[in-house]
């Protein structure tokens, strides 16, 4: 409320500049896409714009010791393990985790859950898992988690379940549910609920493509069953370019997940260091863009969207009853807008 009132008085613009002068912004968090192979093609994933010279391939653990390291020395606590990829195709997986358990780092994973079988103990170790599943039967996941199947997913997500129930120490575990129009969300946690925690509803963005200079969201030919989103027109920040810190397999810095093909070229890693790379010029003038408010690179990105109030209400209808019934926490981020 009074964080509202003082970003309507002063600008989102101004609020960032006073922020960055109180307390200057530094990187919370270190993304590292360990893999840049998915064994899925979900429809909705920008993927689907992914060159095919950067859709494969494994970061090796010299460079990420190399990164972490660095981490370390920039007072970085929290790692995140998966941006644009699924991080548990990497062959090394059970290392990654040891590795970065070894120097302290607090783990967040996410993963569509189809190789979790072979990796329940390392998977264990980390201290957030998100779970990535849509469908609320056989053939809707199979439609949106397209190729994995359900039969396999479900039994590693029950088993996954069964296995860390009495552990000590075990994640803590939500699922990421992206929603349709076609969306049964009662089916879907009366088939899931049990085993899958917090559930956070989102509507489903258009996917980013980077395109002569600038990020652009891209309508789907699937357009009639995804809710058409507004676009947003002032207050836009966007935590990547102020403390995220985004690294590809490859040691190349990415700007954000859309950045999947590291084309702004604002480092690498395998040569420079983490501060040199966020204090850079390049980062700089994309900050800047969030400071004046006169956003170019990142004017069409489909972050700067929002629901239609409408949308909000119809979902929050279906959330009524099932909200009073479902042990899951339930989260629709409809409600944030
Ligand atoms: C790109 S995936 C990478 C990690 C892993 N493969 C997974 O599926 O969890 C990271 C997250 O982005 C979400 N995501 C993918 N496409 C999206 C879209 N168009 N709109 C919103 N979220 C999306 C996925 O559902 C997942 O939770
Ligand atoms: S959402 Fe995750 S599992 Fe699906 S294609 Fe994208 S990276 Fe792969």
């Amino acid at each position: 409320m009074i964080k509202n009132l003082i970003k309507n008085s002063l600008g989102m613009g101004n609020v960032l500049k006073i922020k960055n002068i109180i307390k200057p912004f530094k990187i919370e968090e270190i993304t590292i896409d360990i893999s840049a192979s998915c064994n899925a093609q979900c429809p909705f994933c920008p993927r689907i714009f992914m060159p095919k010279d950067r859709s494969k391939g494994f970061m090796s653990l010299d460079l990420y010791e190399k990164i972490l390291n660095d981490a370390k020395e920039n007072n970085i606590k929290i790692l995140r393990l998966y941006s644009t990829a699924e991080p548990t195709m990497h062959p090394k997986f059970d290392k990654i985790i040891d590795i970065a358990k070894d120097k302290g780092f607090e783990i967040s994973l996410s993963t569509n859950g189809s190789l979790i079988h072979k990796y329940m103990e390392s998977i264990a170790k980390v201290d957030f898992l998100q779970y990535s599943i849509e469908g609320w039967d056989k053939e809707s996941y199979e439609k949106y988690r397209f190729p994995l199947k359900f039969d396999k997913t479900f039994e590693n997500i029950k088993t996954f379940y069964e296995f860390s129930k009495n552990l000590n120490q075990k994640p803590k575990i939500s699922t990421n549910l992206l929603i349709t129009k076609d969306t049964d969300i009662k089916k879907y946690i009366e088939l899931w609920g049990e085993y899958i925690g917090d559930i956070n509803i989102h509507f489903m963005y258009e996917p980013v493509k980077y395109e002569n200079g600038k990020f652009v969201a891209k309508t789907l030919d699937t357009q009639n069953e995804y809710f058409e989103l507004d676009k947003q027109i002032k207050d836009f920040y966007c935590s990547y370019p102020f403390e995220i810190f985004m690294v590809s397999y490859d040691g190349k810095v990415a700007l954000c997940c859309d950045d999947f093909a590291a084309e702004l070229e604002l480092g690498d890693l395998t040569t420079m260091t983490i501060k040199e790379v966020f204090n850079s010029k390049k980062i700089e003038e994309i900050r800047k863009q969030f400071y004046t408010q006169k956003l170019d690179l990142c004017k069409d990105c489909s972050r700067f969207t929002k629901p239609k109030e409408n949308d909000v209400k119809h979902i929050n209808e279906q959330l009524k009853d099932i909200k009073n019934i479902s042990k899951n926490k339930i989260i629709f981020m409809g409600d944030f807008y």
